[in-house]
């Protein structure tokens, strides 16, 4: 981030105020207010910070106009194919470069080695009523990690930063398998080493005591890339949660709890669920497509078209491209024919031709198609935003790490603009 020669000028009354302009790398212009308040005690009014950069980020680039997207400068279409690994992925986003082959192999090591809950937090899944949604199992048993690990706790030491991520990544899938085993009350099943980190997910998720799971290249392949999409997005609402907690100096722990549990709302991670919900809906006969599309444009109806619409994409979301054109090649290859994935892509031709969605500029986000993809791989439903928060994860990572680096950050504390009462007066409870 650099200052520009230019100023912004702001006129109030007779106040004439000049501000820097800062540019980023790729053009973008930010009016520099951090000092407005302390100098002049005036602040700005950007209730859901629409248009408010909230920090300088060099992690994560999307251009929303052109539907763009890159990590660490990199197009998110060049993680499809050849396929790097999730993990590869993870550390490219926390460190910043992409790792040697060493860096690999130890990192790999290091999840390898924290694959494992403490015997006592995997004794926690019981204590939670059985069909307990897992998004609340994840937030909660990622908080609890700092029960076991407090040596994590303290934030100064940067080789601890390493081991306390790594385990956070592994166990992260641990418990998310768990959280699945919980709600459908069966055993759960150790990780094994030997296995890749998706295909030990889908071990924990699937295998059952006297039979180990099958997983298929293709399938493992889908994983791996349902989590590289969701790796990061710059400042999203999960995002911004997890840097606000963390600019009070809590810990990574407790700091990607409070980003999984902004997640699970449906306007965010959870629209992955809704969507599914919507197809569910028209296949069994309940709506029909155009009866979803004319609901959504009613103003009267808080029905929206899920898995539409984003507050920065006003083009295609680049990610819903590509796991559009993953669904179509996993289906193809199992010879799978799900009505869903039909249902859809007719949806999405109606809302694409529709003047309302143009107008607007809705088009499909990551949640439209990364249902269907997840259910040929079979995963269940009440998973889905788990899934998401597990590929989320190394990006929380990385924006923690960033902000935590960056010794000139402050708590983040936004000013109101306070509109209540004026001065008023306690009265007894005897005299209301
Ligand atoms: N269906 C119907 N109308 C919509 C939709 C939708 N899915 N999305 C936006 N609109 C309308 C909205 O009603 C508004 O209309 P008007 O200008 O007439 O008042 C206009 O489009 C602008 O929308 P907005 O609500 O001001 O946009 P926003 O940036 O505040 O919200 C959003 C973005 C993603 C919350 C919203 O588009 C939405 O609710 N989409 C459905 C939920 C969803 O799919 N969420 C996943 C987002 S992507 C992945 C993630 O972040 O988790």
């Amino acid at each position: 981030m650099q200052q520009t020669d230019e100023k912004a000028t702001i006129i109030i009354g007779d106040q004439q105020i000049e501000l820097p302009v800062l540019i980023g790398t790729e053009g973008h212009k930010s009016i520099d207010i951090s000092r407005l308040f302390e100098e002049y005690g005036i602040t700005t009014f950007d209730p859901s910070l629409g248009s408010t950069s909230m920090c300088q980020s060099t992690i994560t680039y999307i251009d929303g106009d052109k539907g763009i997207l890159r990590y660490r400068g990199i197009p998110i279409e060049q993680f499809d194919r050849p396929k790097p690994n999730f993990i590869e992925v993870a550390w490219l986003l926390i460190f910043g470069y992409l790792p040697t082959r060493q860096e690999l192999n130890e990192f790999r090591d290091l999840l390898t080695a924290n694959e494992m809950l403490h015997e006592e937090l995997r004794d926690q899944f019981n204590n939670v009523p059985p069909k307990s949604p897992p998004m609340a199992i994840l937030s909660a048993m990622l908080s609890q990690l700092a029960c076991y690990y407090e040596k994590f706790l303290p934030l100064g030491d940067d080789d601890l930063f390493i081991e306390a991520a790594g385990r956070l990544i592994s166990k992260a899938r641990t418990i998310a398998a768990y959280s699945y085993r919980r709600s459908k009350g069966l055993p759960y099943i150790y990780p094994d080493p030997a296995l890749r980190y998706c295909a030990n997910f889908l071990h924990m998720m699937f295998s059952i005591p006297y039979q180990q799971y099958i997983i298929g290249e293709e399938i493992e392949d889908a994983m791996n890339l349902v989590l590289i999409l969701h790796a990061d997005h710059e400042q999203n609402c999960s995002t911004s949660a997890v840097r606000v907690v963390g600019s009070a100096k809590a810990n990574l722990f407790a700091s990607c709890a409070a980003g999984v549990s902004a997640l699970w709302g449906p306007l965010h991670g959870g629209a992955n669920v809704e969507v599914m919900k919507m197809l569910e809906a028209i296949n069994s006969g309940g709506m029909d497509p155009k009866d979803c599309i004319n609901a959504a444009k009613d103003k009267d109806n808080p029905y929206k078209l899920y898995g539409f619409g984003h507050r920065v994409y006003k083009n295609y979301d680049p990610r819903a491209k590509i796991l559009r054109a993953a669904a179509d090649r996993v289906f193809a290859r199992q010879k799978i024919n799900d009505p869903l994935l039909d249902i859809a892509r007719q949806l999405e031709e109606y809302a694409l031709n529709d003047s309302y969605f143009i107008d607007r500029k809705l088009y499909p986000n990551v949640d439209f198609y990364s249902g269907i993809l997840l259910r040929a791989i079979g995963i269940p439903t009440n998973m889905f935003t788990v899934i998401f928060a597990m590929g989320r994860l190394p990006g929380w990572i990385a924006q923690w790490k960033e902000q935590h680096d960056n010794t000139t950050q402050k708590i983040i504390r936004p000013r109101q603009l306070y509109v209540g009462k004026k001065l008023n007066d306690y009265v007894p409870i005897g005299e209301r």
